[in-house]
């Protein structure tokens, strides 16, 4: 039977993020949360990962999957980020987004969900000092850079790229793919640059200045921000190893949605 303490969560995308997060809600996190619904595109992606939970979820759509949890955990797509927050506010749920960069054009969305009270979290994701960009965000932030690198692997299936006629396979050295501000990066970008949406709402400094670039002589995913302020700079550095099963995501990034969980249920928080 059902412990009705226990939150029921929902996950919509069973790829390498809500793969992972699903096992660690059923590993660590049993006495909390429980997995009740996943939701997929391809349904033999939520089939393969019933499979391997022991509860059994259901596999649902959209509509249902938010009706019937409590928590929904977004880690399919930009394109659904404004379907599922639709939901998740008229049925008054809380939600964890991964997809950040699809948030980005939810502006109403978002202000309506503020405004109704509904739980909306972002995790670090694949970048860290978020308690510091989201700390310097309350004084006058002048500058905010960010540069990303990483191997051909990670901008697989990239529709600008084919339009620029740029061939990964045929990149030899270091190229700069694109140069510009935060909301292009995250247009063009949709599944690769969600680090950028992530600084935007850490800071909602609205010219974030994007380097995208493309190595073939890497095996890490490197991301470079430097902020400057009237109260101080900052220089992170991020060096992260890709996700086997999607080498556009960064291990850190499910790491980052598995701690942000484990930070939900305890009552003992660290961090800004
Ligand atoms: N915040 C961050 O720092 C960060 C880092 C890495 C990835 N991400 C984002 O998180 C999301 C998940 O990443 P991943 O590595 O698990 O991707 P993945 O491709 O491994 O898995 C995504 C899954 O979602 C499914 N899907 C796609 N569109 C869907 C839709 N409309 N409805 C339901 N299911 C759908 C796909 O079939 C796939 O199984 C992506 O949007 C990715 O860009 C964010």
């Amino acid at each position: 039977m059902l412990s009705k303490k226990r939150k029921k969560i929902g996950i919509i995308g069973c790829g390498a993020i809500g793969r992972e997060v699903s096992l660690f809600i059923e590993r660590e996190l049993k006495d909390n949360a429980i997995i009740c619904a996943l939701c997929d595109v391809e349904i033999k992606k939520a089939q393969d990962l019933r499979d391997r939970l022991r509860t059994k979820p259901k596999i649902a759509d959209i509509d249902s999957l938010v009706k019937e949890v409590d928590l929904i955990i977004e880690c399919a797509h930009a394109d659904c980020v404004g379907d599922v927050l639709r939901r998740v506010i008229d049925f008054k749920k809380e939600v964890i987004i991964l997809s950040v960069g699809g948030l980005v054009k939810e502006d109403k969305l978002l202000k309506e969900a503020q405004k109704k009270k509904v739980n909306v979290y972002l995790p670090s994701g694949a970048i860290c000092g978020i308690d510091g960009i989201g700390a310097l965000g309350l004084a006058n932030i002048e500058k905010i850079t960010l540069a990303t690198s990483k191997p051909p692997s990670g901008f697989l299936g990239v529709d600008y790229l084919k339009k620029k006629k740029i061939n990964l396979r045929r990149i030899k050295k270091e190229k700069v793919i694109f140069k510009g501000k935060m909301k292009e990066a995250v247009k063009y970008f949709p599944q690769n640059i969600n680090v950028s949406a992530t600084l935007f709402f850490s800071s909602y400094f609205k010219n974030i200045e994007v380097v995208i670039k493309v190595n073939p002589h890497l095996h890490r995913n490197f991301h470079q921000i430097e902020v400057k302020t009237d109260k101080g700079n900052l220089k992170i550095e991020v060096e992260n190893v890709p996700s086997r099963i999607n080498p556009k995501t960064s291990v850190l990034a499910i790491l980052s949605a598995q701690s942000l969980l484990k930070k939900i249920f305890s009552p003992f928080k660290i961090g800004s």
